[in-house]
């Protein structure tokens, strides 16, 4: 069996397993190690459960099968000899030498910690954030920013070529009554439009909306524009423009504020291939008419009086939409940028449109049957207690005023605990401490739910110094990068293998576990997506290093060697701590 640079200790024991299973039972063709974390401190570190369906297959006794699988692998050079347990679990306990050097490697490696670069790299494309132009950035687009971003820097770090992508809403018809209004309101924003702002974009289609509801000879006048500006006609495209431009400054801001970066590629860029897709579609048979509609028929999903619910890709009017796009898009996506994987983060909402759109583009071979598909869904984000957000007048929040709003609080709360503290700080250094941890906090509270349900948002719990918080991490970090920087201890290139790992209090060990895991919780997160993972194991992470703190003096250790060894594994714990949050889009504070 190949050993690959990038194993992780998991999969080097499950090749292990295979191969011992290959050599007792040669005649078999699933050799499946069926190799887990341990569901029990008892059991060790890793059990096997092969020799439960083995045995049931071939009428066999199960602990017996184990008892042959536990003579016969090689194991040696990563555990203590596997034990079995009723009714025919192999368990494994890594021996504390394996652990050691495993840690080695990690040291010597500060910027990646031992994880290489993924062999078989996919281009991912990453559709994320998309917010509509001229409406409310809300904050689902938030939550999809947010998201959206941590996948990215997850599969950018496992060395993945990411393409993320901002399908933004900049077409549609909408904008017939926004250059309707356009014209009307500010008919001299074409000539000038580098020095006209439109105030309030969102009131301003507010307004646009109450003009349209009220008016039917406005309303006559909004779908001339749409047929104009879909005909191209240079004074509705320059309008178009205009407002795009203005709704791409609001939402710059957002970004800018959450340091993420995204390529736009709205809706209008396909705009050129939507009657292409439609007879594409309809000449292949995969979509048909009905009732003077472009309908694709799948998934059998039933709207109201039980009727079948087709993917609509062109409406009876003629007029295409947001299925048809999103058509248009994964052909151009699978055909141009030669994605392999494609990503989509919205909210659950949108799950039967996902599931519609990737039938539908696999039907007509858009996607090749090895293209990977995904719609990585997430919930509301709601107010404490459940409700709906809202803010106390009962408007909708506007997203720059959320993140404001974080760091103003961040920033209280660090005067106070300058002042409880008597310390001075500068000016400058205090905004940048309430920068990093106000946004840090929003972030870090959005990702460690898990992402399909609901979350309820609360300022003073995210910014809270205590649990699982970015507060709590950033200070968790600093705190032992500290002690860390107290040893003066030398590790820069060549020293790090000089140093010896000594696990022999059981809090060293368990933090060196812990440690161990980092590659794995990535591939996990690599496979279903959910960060999660990541804020569960940085939480996990500090709470064993506060264990081992507790028990072992680290700069009063009781001989040289133990005092470099507890040195080197709160580096290690620091540099781990400051990966994930980076991968977080956190930044760390050296000191706070
Ligand atoms: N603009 C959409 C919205 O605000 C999200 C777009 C998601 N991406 C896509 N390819 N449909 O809900």
């Amino acid at each position: 069996v190949a050993v690959h640079n990038n194993m992780t200790t998991r999969e080097l024991l499950a090749n292990r397993v295979t191969e011992a299973l290959y050599n007792l039972f040669p005649d078999e063709t699933n050799w499946d190690p069926q190799l887990t974390a341990a569901t029990r401190p008892e059991f060790g570190d890793f059990q096997s459960n092969a020799a439960l369906s083995l045995a049931k297959k071939r009428k066999m006794n199960p602990l017996q099968v184990a008892e042959q699988i536990a003579q016969n692998i090689q194991t040696n050079d990563i555990c203590e000899q596997p034990q079995v347990a009723p009714p025919g679990f192999v368990n494994f306990t890594l021996k504390k030498q394996f652990v050691a050097s495993q840690l080695q490697k990690m040291l010597a490696d500060p910027q990646r910690l031992g994880i290489s670069p993924r062999e078989r790299k996919q281009r991912v494309l990453v559709d994320f954030s998309s917010p509509n132009i001229a409406k409310e950035m809300h904050v689902g687009h938030l939550r999809s920013t947010i998201i959206g971003d941590c996948i990215c820097r997850v599969l950018e770090f496992l060395g993945h070529d990411v393409l993320r992508i901002n399908h933004v809403g900049d077409w549609g018809t909408q904008f017939g009554m926004l250059i309707a209004y356009l014209k009307e309101v500010k008919p001299d924003a074409l000539d000038n439009s580098s020095t006209t702002s439109l105030g309030d974009l969102v009131e301003f289609y507010k307004a646009a909306k109450k003009r349209f509801d009220e008016d039917s000879v406005f309303q006559e006048s909004a779908r001339k524009q749409v047929v104009a500006l879909q005909a191209g006609d240079e004074d509705c495209i320059r309008a178009w423009s205009f407002l795009c431009e203005q709704s791409r400054k609001e939402f710059q801001q957002i970004y800018d504020m959450l340091d993420v970066k995204l390529i736009e590629r709205g809706e209008s860029f396909y705009n050129e291939w939507l009657g292409i897709v439609c007879k594409e579609l309809e000449d292949s048979g995969v979509a048909v008419r009905d009732e003077g509609a472009l309908c694709i028929f799948v998934g059998g999903h039933t709207g109201r009086q039980g009727k079948i619910q087709p993917l609509i890709v062109r409406k009876s009017d003629g007029g295409f939409n947001y299925a048809t796009t999103d058509m248009a898009a994964i052909r151009y996506r699978v055909k141009e940028d030669k994605a392999d994987r494609i990503l989509y983060i919205t909210d659950a909402g949108q799950s039967l449109h996902f599931s519609q759109v990737f039938e539908a583009a696999k039907r007509i071979g858009y996607a090749k049957p090895e293209t990977k598909l995904e719609h990585v869904p997430f919930g509301l984000v709601q107010s404490e207690g459940g409700k709906k957000f809202k803010t106390r007048e009962g408007e909708t929040v506007k997203l720059k005023d959320l993140l404001q709003e974080a760091v103003r609080r961040a920033e209280e709360d660090f005067r106070n605990r300058l002042q409880a503290e008597e310390r001075e700080e500068s000016e400058e250094y205090i905004k940048r401490v309430a920068q990093v941890i106000g946004i840090g906090a929003i972030k870090y509270a959005d990702l460690k739910n898990n992402r399909t349900s609901n979350y309820q948002f609360s300022y003073s719990k995210m910014l809270s110094l205590q649990g699982n918080t970015a507060p709590y991490m950033l200070y968790a970090f600093a705190r032992i990068q500290g002690i860390y920087r107290k040893g003066d201890l030398d590790l820069t290139d060549g020293q790090s293998e000089s140093i010896q790992f000594i696990l022999d209090d059981p809090t060293e060990l368990s933090l060196a576990k812990m440690l161990l895991q980092l590659e794995e919780m990535l591939f996990l997160l690599e496979r279903d997506l959910k960060p999660n993972v990541l804020c569960d194991y940085m939480f996990e992470l500090s709470q064993r290093f506060n264990q081992f703190y507790e028990n072992c003096p680290v700069l009063k250790a009781e001989s040289l060697p133990r005092r470099t060894s507890r040195l080197a594994l709160c580096k290690l714990t620091a540099n781990t701590l400051q990966l994930c949050l980076h991968l977080l889009g956190i930044p760390i504070l050296e000191r706070i």
